[in-house]
């Protein structure tokens, strides 16, 4: 399979932070708790007017700008979410109107959870290869705030809102180097989705977590072996940002836990849209540069994980 290379990411973030200590004044939780026990200090929550559907269009205008395309030059849309504002149309075919991306390509939304965006990307190579075409528009995002249960301290605290958007290029000197899996399952669920009646994440936290610890380092070396690569070859590995203790944890088994980017505590657990939201902040930290390799590795509701190889090479070609 032909591979891909980055060549523009975006994001959207909503109006309204929420720090841990607002929290604690709305449930029995407090700031050194949640910062302890999982890296987070504030998230955003959509405001009026703000939805899953807003943040994905203004985080993908901001990646086709970085990427200097105009919308008619995209060749495939995936949205990745499990929040969009209705159960039909897709995000992905509001966008493609909103934005003016033209008709006769495939364009549709996926249900990975916080494996999505990745997910997203190896669909998208898949598509451009049967269908044609050379640059894919790939968006995680999330309204998770609309799906909390706000009496539930376990869950309420560790979940925000946000998107994230990358472009992506068909790249013929590489090919695509990812992992995807799946284990059908209760662990993390939101009930009543659609229905007139409040619809809220339930999840059990530490059976995820004893996945995740196990399922990322297998991942990550299962990318790598595809590739025919070793750590000392990566530049960047990109985690889904769910718990800071997972990341520190798989970063040490790794061996190279200075490449483990988080910024966790500025988002929180944003599902589909941490991994386009870590890139966006590293390309904005100088920390991206064109000719790296960048590991992602994403897990979440399903269970779902999914791990890829991600070429950096920003700006489209010629
Ligand atoms: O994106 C999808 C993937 N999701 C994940 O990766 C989540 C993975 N799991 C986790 O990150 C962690 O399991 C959590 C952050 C969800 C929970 O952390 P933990 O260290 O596993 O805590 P725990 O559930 O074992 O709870 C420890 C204690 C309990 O009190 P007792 O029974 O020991 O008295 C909880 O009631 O912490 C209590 N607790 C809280 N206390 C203050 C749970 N939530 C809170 C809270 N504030 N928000």
């Amino acid at each position: 399979m032909t591979g891909l290379k980055m060549i523009g990411i975006g994001r959207a973030l909503p109006s309204r932070c929420v720090t841990n200590d607002d929290l604690s004044k709305i449930v029995d939780t407090n700031d050194a708790w949640i910062s302890e026990r999982t890296g987070i200090r504030r998230r955003y929550y959509c405001a009026d007017g703000e939805s899953t559907n807003t943040l994905i269009a203004a985080a993908a205008r901001e990646a086709l700008e970085c990427a200097r395309l105009q919308p008619e030059q995209i060749d495939c849309v995936i949205v990745a979410t499990v929040s969009s504002n209705y159960a039909s149309p897709s995000v992905a075919c509001l966008l493609q109107a909103e934005l003016g991306i033209r008709e006769n390509i495939p364009v549709m939304d996926i249900n990975a959870a916080c494996a999505g965006f990745l997910f997203g990307i190896a669909t998208a190579a898949g598509l451009l290869q049967i269908c044609g075409g050379r640059h894919a528009l790939v968006v995680g995002g999330e309204q998770l705030s609309r799906l909390m249960d706000m009496t539930d301290r376990s869950t309420c605290v560790l979940f925000g809102d946000g998107a994230g958007a990358a472009v992506f290029e068909r790249d013929e000197s590489a090919d695509l180097c990812v992992d995807l899996g799946s284990r059908g399952g209760m662990d993390i669920q939101i009930e009543g989705v659609g229905r007139p009646d409040p619809s809220y994440i339930k999840m059990n936290g530490n059976a995820v977590f004893r996945f995740a610890v196990g399922v990322i380092p297998d991942c990550l070396n299962a990318v790598m072996d595809k590739a025919g690569l070793t750590m000392d070859d990566i530049d960047w590995v990109v985690c889904h940002q769910a718990n800071a203790r997972i990341i520190d944890h798989c970063a040490k088994k790794m061996g190279a836990p200075e490449k483990f980017y988080k910024n966790i505590d500025r988002y929180g657990n944003t599902s589909a849209a941490s991994i386009p939201l870590a890139l966006y902040d590293m390309y904005k930290e100088g920390l991206l540069k064109d000719g790296q390799k960048v590991l992602a590795v994403g897990f979440g509701a399903g269970l779902t994980w999914a791990g890829a190889l991600l070429n950096i090479h920003m700006g489209a070609s010629e």
